[in-house]
């Protein structure tokens, strides 16, 4: 079956975002892939053509609104509409309050605020002239509860939830839809960590995948049904 859906998913380079972005390629989605390691990204790009689906390597900075512009004008020049927006993208910085610094605090908001807010701003244009589209933020557990050493990488998935409940009130008239995907830990390379399921964690960790079925959950639901949040916490929580 053809599927005409046309998504964009940031962070596709890595981890989660990679994983999202090869299913939706083998659901012949077409997908819009961004991030900054260009050579990651044409290694996606080819497994999803491998398969039989398309793809288009979008290399950019998220923290940048030029990227969120040109990628959303690029699937458009490309395939004529954008479906699924997924705002992946994402880094992790903990530190005891008195020690983070300006920068760390600043990058944190740039990627992981700013940088959805960028992509969104572009996107939604298109979704209200096509009167459908599906925005899925990928925030965090930590975007539920407050943790120590949590003011920069905690504050933005708070963030995050606060705009994905602002957009989901000011777009759903538009036949917009906006959910948020909270998981708990993943085993990817997130903040410096290894993308490696022979890991001791991996005993009890989540997968991209499990983190994928909850998107496809989302961008699959039917046209009466509007998914706000999914957590997905790992199972053992001892
Ligand atoms: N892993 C976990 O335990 C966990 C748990 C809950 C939520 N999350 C969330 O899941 C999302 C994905 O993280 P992950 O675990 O898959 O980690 P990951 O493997 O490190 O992936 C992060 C992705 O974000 C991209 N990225 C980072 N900074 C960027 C920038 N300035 N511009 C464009 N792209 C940028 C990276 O690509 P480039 O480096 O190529 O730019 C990479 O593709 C994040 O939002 C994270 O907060 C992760």
């Amino acid at each position: 079956m053809t599927e005409e859906r046309v998504s964009l998913v940031t962070g596709a380079s890595s981890g989660i975002g990679r994983a999202i972005a090869l299913r939706f390629g083998a659901k012949r989605m077409r997908v819009g892939l961004v991030a900054r390691r260009k050579d990651r990204l044409a290694q996606v790009a080819a497994a999803i053509e491998k398969k039989g689906g398309e793809a288009l390597v979008l290399p950019g900075d998220v923290r940048e609104s030029k990227t969120a512009d040109a990628s959303v004008a690029s699937v458009l020049d490309a395939w004529g509409r954008l479906d699924v927006l997924v705002n992946n993208a994402g880094i992790g910085a903990y530190a005891p309050l008195e020690q983070l610094t300006d920068e760390t605090m600043r990058q944190q908001f740039e990627v992981n605020v700013f940088g959805p807010f960028y992509l969104a701003r572009a996107a939604v244009p298109v979704m209200k002239k096509q009167k459908s589209g599906q925005i899925v933020n990928i925030g965090s557990v930590v975007g539920l509860v407050g943790t120590p050493r949590g003011t920069a990488y905690v504050g933005t998935k708070w963030a995050l939830r606060g705009m994905n409940e602002c957009w989901r009130e000011e777009l759903y008239p538009h036949g917009i839809k906006v959910a948020y995907v909270a998981p708990g830990y993943v085993i990817t390379e997130f903040g410096g960590r290894k993308e490696d399921v022979s890991l001791p964690e991996a005993e009890w960790a989540l997968t991209p995948d499990d983190v994928v079925h909850a998107v496809e959950c989302i961008v699959d639901q039917g046209p009466n049904s509007d998914i706000k949040e999914i957590v997905v916490q790992v199972r053992d929580r001892s």
